[in-house]
């Protein structure tokens, strides 16, 4: 049975305890020292890890280990290393602990609900995503939107990305949510602004529905499609929605592409042209950057700001809002991921690295 979580990990604490292992890649560090770099995750959160073996390990120890661990990415293995401290980001360092990396643990005495991360109430998340869908009141672009959901592969369960912001289970359905019901406050606020409700509803829910296509199950966790890099989610929506052409009119169904086409806004191929079109792109926005500045707080000290690689910018935790997840109560890494790796844009994290040159909220293209 499980007993040590993630969130009850402390600055150089004494790590060793069974976690869902993924985001494997092999690095090398400044002395051009080979490392593997991972993810590592129970149901508490999530934290990057970096496994240096011991002082009399060579290269080809290190690559045996990182074969077996990228082969196993979403199975359980045990880890035992330290924790610490890096630019503010509480990680896990493992040296001797290497030995425990060379099988997965034994997982049938465990119970997978004690691995799976996930901060989302999935279920009421369908809930009120179906209630908004049901609120349509476009006959023809209601059935549409309830298809493409509720068909798609995973809308519900899969993550709508590997780092920065909702890259858990449910990730994908509780930022689709937070979106639509952020573009409908935008809708109640501005009311001399005309907005089609159903088109912002439909768009809004629909416009990472590419995310389905980026994502397969791995044991525990989410490992990314070739599509994910290759294609990206947009596109991957757009060709997604293709089939559900006949479900409406033309021009109704021209403007929810347009949506979809346009939400990453000056960043992306299209601008948004259309009042629903801004308005979604602008709460994506909120949804990611608000969740992204939130994740990267966790670890910072009231009063002090670090640079965020979540966020790409500057945060600073006020001593005014100190909560219980703060600093110092080991609640450091709730849903963290792995940063992107310095100057190694083309490994592990790539699809972050490209976007902290962006500055877009939206990490996963
Ligand atoms: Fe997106
Ligand atoms: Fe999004």
């Amino acid at each position: 049975m499980k007993t040590e979580f993630i969130s009850s990990i402390l600055p150089n604490a004494a790590v060793d305890s069974l976690f869902v292992v993924d985001e494997v890649t092999l690095r090398n560090s400044s002395n051009k020292k080979s490392y593997i770099s991972c993810t590592v995750s129970d149901r508490t959160g999530r934290l990057p890890c970096k496994i240096w073996g011991d002082a009399g390990m060579n290269e080809s120890d290190i690559e045996g280990y990182y074969n077996t661990l990228s082969q196993s990415q979403g199975d359980i293995f045990r880890i035992a290393g330290r924790a610490a401290l890096y630019k503010g980001e509480l990680g896990i360092n493992v040296n001797d602990g290497i030995v425990y990396l060379g099988k997965p643990a034994d997982s049938s005495k465990l119970s997978d609900s004690d691995f799976i991360n996930s901060p989302v109430d999935i279920a009421a998340c369908k809930k009120q995503i179906l209630a908004l869908i049901e609120s349509i009141g476009d006959e023809d672009l209601r059935t549409l939107v309830s298809s493409a959901v509720t068909k798609a592969d995973g809308f519900f369960e899969k993550p709508a990305a590997k780092g920065r912001h909702h890259g858990y289970f449910g990730g994908l359905c509780e930022h689709s949510l937070e979106v639509a019901k952020t573009a409908l406050s935008i809708e109640e606020s501005l009311s001399d602004v005309r907005l089609n409700r159903d088109l912002l509803i439909a768009g809004a829910l629909l416009h990472d529905i590419g995310k389905c296509q980026s994502f397969e199950k791995k044991g525990l966790s989410y490992a990314a499609l070739p599509e994910y890099s290759l294609l990206g989610h947009t596109a991957t929506g757009m060709m997604y929605l293709s089939r559900y052409r006949t479900f409406t009119d033309a021009e109704t169904f021209r403007e929810l592409l347009h949506i979809v086409q346009s939400h990453h806004g000056e960043h992306g191929e299209t601008l948004p042209q259309t009042p629903e079109a801004w308005a979604v792109h602008f709460a994506d926005n909120i949804s990611a950057k608000l969740h992204e500045v939130d994740e990267d707080l966790k670890s910072v000290k009231p009063g002090e700001s670090v640079r965020g690689w979540r966020s790409d910018s500057f945060v600073y935790r006020s001593p005014l809002t100190q909560s219980d997840a703060a600093y110092g109560t080991g609640n450091t890494g709730a849903k963290g991921t792995t940063p992107p790796a310095k100057g190694n844009k083309e490994s592990g994290n790539d699809r972050d690295g490209k976007k902290s040159q962006r500055s877009i909220t939206d990490s996963f293209r």
